[in-house]
């Protein structure tokens, strides 16, 4: 394997929730492919608890990092003795997330990065949510409006065409992903609440009848490009509070619910493409697996003749994939100036 400007391979690491993930990227003449994408997944642990308890997530990096690490070089046919020869670059999510499951994924990065003399690229978690849409995708025309809906963000953003982004709008509470597991939460559903939501809707979306439940579209009329999602949930408990039959009727309350944060969702990316006159419209984050959402989106999109992306679903909710994507995009940094931070802003 020869190492030239136009050739990277990275090794890439995310640790800011409950997901220890590694990856091989390689990126070649401007495409990206995933050469091994290997996530260990703590939410069975977390789900009795009803959310990701932070103590019990850091430990779990700590046990899992380095064999997480290890099974992704030997699915990438990487020898161990070999890597330092070969990667000519890792990557690893600096924030934001939990700051004691982010230090795990930011201090083993740095020290092979010691170790193998290798680069270091610290990575903030949402721009990776992004360029997960840029992984086997070479025709995104920028500039571009991205929508990013996780369990922690949801705003509107321009990406340019030399890779910067500029916030056009944000939640001014909860967001999306957020809302989607507190709604679950409220009719006791379980945890994560997005894809348990979706599936329950779903069932109701199959069934012929129109929904009589009705819920408010927050901020859907402001001029802003600002969303709020805690009204919302709250207009969900009265309805249900109201509703003594409420539990023969959840996958009604789960399909209103997901149309109403859907509905505002589409229509201020659609405004925003409009009113900064932008050609292309993508799609990111945990929400972005919501298959209402993709098809609603991308069906707007094509009405108002816009090119629209979305990361493949395997890319949607954490990975260390989206980590090493938007490592083709930063730059490098010294060993010293990478440290986790929580609150890190785009
Ligand atoms: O991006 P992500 O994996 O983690 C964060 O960076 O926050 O997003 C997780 C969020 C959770 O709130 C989860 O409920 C939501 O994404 N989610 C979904 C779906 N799959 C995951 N929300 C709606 N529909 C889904 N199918
Ligand atoms: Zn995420």
């Amino acid at each position: 394997m020869t190492t030239n400007a136009s050739h990277k391979l990275i090794l890439a690491i995310e640790t800011s929730c409950d997901e220890t993930a590694a990856a091989l990227i390689d990126f070649s003449d401007g495409k990206i492919t995933v050469k091994s994408n290997v996530i260990n997944s703590q939410i069975k642990l977390h789900q009795k608890y009803g959310g990701v308890v932070p103590e019990l997530a850091a430990r779990e990096h700590v046990k899992n990092i380095v064999p997480v690490i290890h099974e992704c070089l030997k699915d990438g046919n990487i020898k161990t003795s070999e890597a330092k020869n070969i990667i000519t670059a890792i990557a690893v999510a600096a924030g934001p997330g939990l700051v004691t499951s982010l230090v795990v994924g930011v201090e083993t990065a740095k020290a092979l990065s010691l170790a193998w003399e290798t680069p270091l690229i610290p990575i903030n978690h949402i721009e990776a949510h992004i360029f997960a849409n840029f992984i086997s995708n070479e025709s995104i025309n920028l500039p571009a409006i991205i929508l990013t809906v996780s369990g922690g963000h949801t705003n509107l953003m321009k990406l340019d065409p030399t890779y910067r982004l500029e916030m056009v709008g944000q939640t001014r509470d909860d967001a999306a992903g957020e809302a989607f597991d507190k709604a679950a939460q409220l009719m006791n559903l379980g945890y994560p609440g997005g894809p348990i939501v979706s599936r329950l809707a779903k069932e109701f979306l199959m069934t012929s009848g129109a929904n009589n439940i009705k819920l408010p579209r927050p901020m859907i009329e402001t001029q802003n490009f600002d969303f709020s999602f805690s009204g919302l949930k709250t207009a969900l408990l009265y309805q249900l509070q109201k509703d003594k039959d409420w539990q023969k009727r959840i996958p009604q309350y789960c399909a209103e619910f997901q149309q109403a944060v859907i509905d505002v969702l589409v229509f201020k990316t659609m405004k925003a493409a409009k009113k900064f006159s932008i050609g292309t419209v993508m799609l990111a984050g945990g929400v972005s697996a919501n298959a209402e959402l993709r098809t609603q989106l991308k069906a707007s999109c094509e009405k108002a003749g816009l090119s629209f992306h979305m990361p493949e679903l395997q890319y949607t909710t954490d990975n260390a994939a989206m980590i090493g994507a938007a490592a083709c995009f930063r730059q490098e940094t010294g060993l010293h100036n990478i440290i986790a931070k929580p609150n890190l802003e785009i």
